[in-house]
């Protein structure tokens, strides 16, 4: 594990005194209306958690059995809300009919526009027919063998069926686990053979920047491949239903694969909310580590969603009348807690759009705020820097004027970015919300709370109710104000990850032995004297391609299988747009010339093996990687290698001195 890397943002020290206060509109209509009233509930949930989480879940959560103790805390493991039964689609659904959101617009989605110019589909769900899409699909999920339990694989495009299929698991107490559109055939079976999954959910097709994404041929791949023995890896799916999406011809296995809207014919729209205890697992969500191939992050029934709800009321403020959008797909976390869970349990109207920001022009964003009254905005720090590089026309021509509230996730934001998002898209009146989090985190934890948090550029501020975080030395000591250190987190919280699917060891291993009786965040930070959090990025061996979490192992595991390749180390380069850029040190075996061809042909394996989002960025062939005396790869110069700078730092362990000088001169390819 490498130290905690020192803070050395000048431009958001000088940030640091830019003090944004809460504007009046909010401080005079917020959930939260002050800083005192913040810091008061704060203090209360910190100080008798069992009392504020108590009072916040029986308010919040619609019960089918009442819990009879808040929290049962086994050091790593915990309980929330023991004794209780509930069910998510009740919550997010249910509790909306027969009330005046009934037929508000639960779920407003825009299609990708056609390639011949015509504008995107549209399609409006209110509360009531979104309850009555998700029941019918629930009864298909049942009438193809799934129950309780049974864990479902959702490879889909960002279409509103996504979200009907997440609601129709829970409904009936089925664990999904959904597989971002940009990972391949090898990454679907892998998480087909973590989870033991029995059903795919898929689509014939989905649309990105007018070309079609062929899921189900992928699912196909996926469901062929075999490990080392010639062992299937995903023996134990028994059904995949097909969506369609784009009509174009799919192979359908017979006795396998059926079609959804054909499934729909045999079921009607009953289908009461399966009762499940607090504890019931949810859902699983795959994301890399450090080491190894990607974790199943498990979270459970009531504290998730408990999380996710209040998070959504309080850091977005949400009000009866907004129109929400969280430009997030639903194969990353943000699209569980923030298109799907938080804005329905809420009671909110949420967008949802399938394609890219800057098809068929870069003002998709700005076109769609127009013409929906978005008015508040949750977005990555790394589409706002395109949008600067794309240039303010494209905002210009539209009006935002709807927008009263921004959101920033997934990566710092630099404060230039930040200013930006401020003037530009928030035309100096809109509130930023940068919120820190995680998949394990399951929501959000460091944000301001946007009618009581003075903000500044670059800072995602104060904790979020009952979070009590810290930045710790090496020892596990609190570092003083001002200092770089790891971010931790000391106590537990209702949305926190459960464990590792299939792995205790490793949840233990990864998360709660690194700084003692805390949860390890991977982050490094530091508090300026104001108590704000400022996160300075990972510290571990994962990388944030716009804002896309990349476990460097992975991406070396996926180069050492392609048989030209003897050795490979892969480290970030710092990248104005995507926040790092994903750098692979090479080394071939013997016989294999460094070729061009041979560089691409390592691209495409790498998209092949794990999927389009972790294709390097650059291939770089070597004789030799750096090491030490004891083998260890040193990272830390192919760092600075990668980034062009000057070869700072000890390298007396060095192995060898001239692997760096062949290293630091070597042509590209
Ligand atoms: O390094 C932090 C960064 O994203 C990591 C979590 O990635 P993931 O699990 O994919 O979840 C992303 C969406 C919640 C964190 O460890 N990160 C996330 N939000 C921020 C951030 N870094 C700085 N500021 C943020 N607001």
């Amino acid at each position: 594990m490498s130290k905690a890397a020192a803070p050395n943002n000048t431009s958001s020290q000088l940030q640091e005194n830019r003090v944004f206060k809460p504007a009046k509109e909010f401080a005079g209509r917020a959930h939260i209306k002050s800083m005192a009233h913040y810091k008061k509930l704060w203090t209360e949930s910190v100080t008798k958690p069992d009392k504020f989480w108590s009072a916040h879940a029986k308010a919040e959560l619609v019960w089918q059995k009442p819990f009879k103790k808040v929290l049962q805390w086994k050091e790593p493991f915990a309980k929330w809300f023991i004794g209780g039964q509930l069910n998510v689609s009740a919550n997010c659904l249910d509790r909306w009919l027969g009330t005046a959101y009934a037929n508000k617009a639960a779920l407003i989605w825009e299609g990708e526009p056609a390639t011949d110019g015509k504008p995107g589909e549209e399609r409006v769900l209110t509360y009531s027919q979104l309850h009555r899409e998700v029941c019918r699909f629930a009864n298909v999920l049942k009438r193809n063998g799934v129950g309780r339990g049974d864990r479902v694989i959702l490879y889909l495009p960002m279409v509103p069926e996504a979200a009907i299929s997440m609601l129709a698991c829970t409904r009936i107490g089925a664990v999904h686990s959904v597989v971002f559109g940009g990972f391949s055939a090898q990454s679907v079976a892998d998480r087909i053979q973590d989870s033991g999954a029995k059903m795919v959910i898929t689509a014939d097709g989905g649309y990105r920047r007018g070309a079609v994404v062929p899921l189900k041929k992928n699912v196909d791949d996926a469901l062929k491949l075999q490990d080392a023995e010639g062992k299937s890896l995903t023996s134990t799916i028994e059904k995949v239903i097909v969506l369609r999406r784009t009509w174009n011809e799919v192979h359908m296995a017979e006795g396998r694969d059926v079609f959804w809207h054909r499934e729909l014919d045999y079921v009607d729209d009953k289908c009461p909310p399966a009762k499940m205890d607090s504890e019931a697992p949810l859902f699983i969500l795959y994301t890399s580590g450090s080491t190894g191939k990607p974790k199943g992050i498990l979270h459970s029934t009531a504290g998730y969603l408990l999380g996710a709800k209040m998070t959504s009321k309080y850091v977005f403020d949400l009000r009866d009348e907004d129109v929400y959008w969280c430009t997030a797909d639903v194969g990353w976390v943000t699209g569980h807690s923030y298109i799907v869970y938080g804005p329905l349990a809420n009671g909110a109207t949420a967008v949802m759009y399938e394609g890219a920001p800057n098809w068929p022009e870069p003002d998709r964003f700005w076109r769609i705020i127009e013409k929906y009254r978005v008015t508040i905005l949750y977005t990555a720090p790394t589409a706002i820097r395109a949008f600067m590089k794309w240039g303010e026309e494209w905002p210009k021509k539209h009006d935002l004027s709807s927008l009263r509230l921004l959101g920033s996730v997934g990566e710092p934001i630099n404060p230039e970015a930040w200013m930006w998002y401020h003037r530009v898209i928030g035309g100096g009146r809109c509130p930023i919300v940068d919120t820190w989090w995680q998949t394990e985190t399951g929501s959000i934890m460091i944000s301001p709370l946007p009618g009581a948090t003075p903000t500044k550029p670059g800072t995602a501020t104060l904790p979020f109710f009952g979070i009590h975080p810290e930045v710790v030395d090496d020892q596990g000591k609190a570092v003083p104000k001002n200092t770089g250190g790891k971010l931790v987190v000391r106590k537990p919280w209702p949305s926190m990850l459960r464990g590792i699917w299939g792995d205790p060891a490793r949840f233990k291993e990864t998360y709660w032995t690194e700084v003692k009786h805390s949860y390890f965040t991977g982050d490094g930070c530091r508090q300026d004297k104001d108590g704000y959090f400022w996160i300075v990025g990972r510290i571990d061996d994962v990388l944030n391609v716009a804002g896309h979490r990349i476990g460097t192992a992975e991406v070396e595991g996926a180069l050492v299988s392609h048989p030209s390749v003897a050795e490979a180390a892969v480290v970030g380069r710092p990248d104005e747009l995507k926040g790092q850029a994903l750098v692979c040190f090479v080394t071939l075996k013997t016989g294999v010339h460094a070729t061009p061809e041979l560089k691409n042909e390592l691209r495409n394996h790498v998209g092949k093996e794990i999927g389009p989002v972790a294709k390097p960025d650059d291939v770089r062939f070597a004789d030799a990687l750096p090491k030490t005396r004891s083998g260890k790869i040193m990272r830390r110069l192919l760092k600075q290698v990668a980034a062009g700078v000057e070869i700072k730092g000890d390298t007396t362990t060095l192995e060898d001195l001239s692997v760096l000088a062949k290293l630091t001169s070597a042509e590209e390819g």
